[in-house]
């Protein structure tokens, strides 16, 4: 494929790794295709950062078309820089495009934007511990009318941001309220798309954990507020009397890769793991007598975090002494060793850039 490519005239000075935060700094370009239903996909083009221009009517700002990815670059050692399992998030936002209506855009297309565009970002790749260059495909529907319908104009761009930890807490434990009001999801809504709607329907929840020192909310499912489902910006797995429990995909939580990507690991080395409906009743049994063992979220920006606290309709749990405890560990431990290519990938999963 063609992609122009206009270079910034001045680099930027890169930021210090210890103030990175998480999405605030971003690389000297970006990406940006337009789609039409006339066209298709065309228009592919790299220029420098900056500031985009968008007609007031533009389908997304009015009726929330948007999707959007989350998939890191990691420096080894030897100073490579590599992806893991961009295939998983390049189908993962072909399925969200399907749900919204959205176009879809070739695999292979996608692939070599990414090989491209990393590719010639990749110095801003941070190489000091838990950082890494976040990747950030979105995409919006832009007609400029009011009307209601699949979109005929989209923009599809990509910016990248390195980035240290997603918590502040880092590998520490953190704090999770169970949300017993809002719900974020119903089965055959976009729960299971990976779209900002989701996430701006997640705020008013988010900002009440927040008030009172949690760091994120645990959705219970939408119809009975019975199941649990997933943390704010990560899945949830427990460990329950000496097995690995996560709840099943059931259509309205995203099918997270580091999920995925743990179950293998863990069905791999022989654990004891099931993917079923979870009550937030057995939850708070095992929290009191005393059988959760340990509780963890799976993320790319949160890569394995340990739980160290659970609270439901005022009732605090600590778990596991507000420890790291040994599956999380074992989990974080493998999951980066792979991704900062520190330990062997037998699985297929990374990515090195062509
Ligand atoms: N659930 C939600 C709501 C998320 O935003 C994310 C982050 O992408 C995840 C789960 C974890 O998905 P993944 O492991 O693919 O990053
Ligand atoms: C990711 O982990 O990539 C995410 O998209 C989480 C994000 C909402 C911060």
């Amino acid at each position: 494929m063609n992609i122009s490519i206009t270079k910034v005239d001045q680099l930027k000075e890169k930021t210090p790794a210890d103030q990175l935060g998480f999405g605030k700094v971003f690389t000297d370009h970006m990406f940006l295709m337009d789609w039409s239903s006339e066209e298709g996909w065309h228009d592919a083009r790299i220029v420098p950062f900056g500031r985009i221009d968008l007609h007031p009517a533009c389908t997304a700002l009015h009726y929330g078309s948007e999707i959007f990815e989350g998939l890191k670059a990691y420096r080894t050692e030897s100073g490579e820089v590599q992806l893991f399992r961009p295939i998983e998030n390049i189908k993962r936002m072909n399925r969200s495009a399907e749900r919204l209506c959205l176009p879809t855009i070739p695999e292979d297309m996608f692939m070599e934007i990414l090989d491209t565009f990393v590719g010639m970002e990749q110095d801003w790749t941070p190489s000091e511990p838990a950082t890494s260059l976040y990747i950030r495909p979105f995409m919006f529907g832009n007609d400029e009318t009011l009307g209601v319908h699949a979109v005929h104009h989209a923009l599809f761009m990509i910016i990248l941001s390195p980035v240290g930890t997603y918590y502040k807490e880092g590998l520490n434990p953190v704090k999770i309220m169970i949300e017993d009001q809002d719900v974020r999801a119903v089965r055959g809504g976009t729960g299971e798309a990976k779209c900002g709607g989701n996430y701006a329907a997640s705020n008013r929840a988010g900002e009440r954990a927040e008030k009172q020192g949690y760091s994120q909310v645990l959705w219970l499912d939408g119809v009975e507020q019975k199941y649990i489902e997933e943390v704010g910006a990560m899945n949830v797995m427990f460990k329950i009397a000496g097995e690995v429990v996560t709840p099943m995909l059931t259509g309205s939580i995203l099918p997270g890769i580091t999920r995925k990507s743990c179950l293998e690991i863990l069905r791999k080395e022989g654990y004891k793991v099931s993917e079923r409906r979870i009550s937030v009743d057995e939850l708070d049994a095992a929290m009191a007598n005393g059988t959760l063992e340990e509780a963890w979220g799976t993320g790319t920006a949160a890569v394995v975090s340990p739980i160290g606290e659970l609270m439901y309709k005022g009732r605090k749990y600590i778990v596991n002494n507000n420890e790291i405890g040994e599956v999380t560990q074992h989990l974080y431990d493998t999951m980066t060793g792979i991704q900062w290519g520190k330990i062997e990938d037998s699985y297929g999963w990374i990515h090195k850039l062509q």
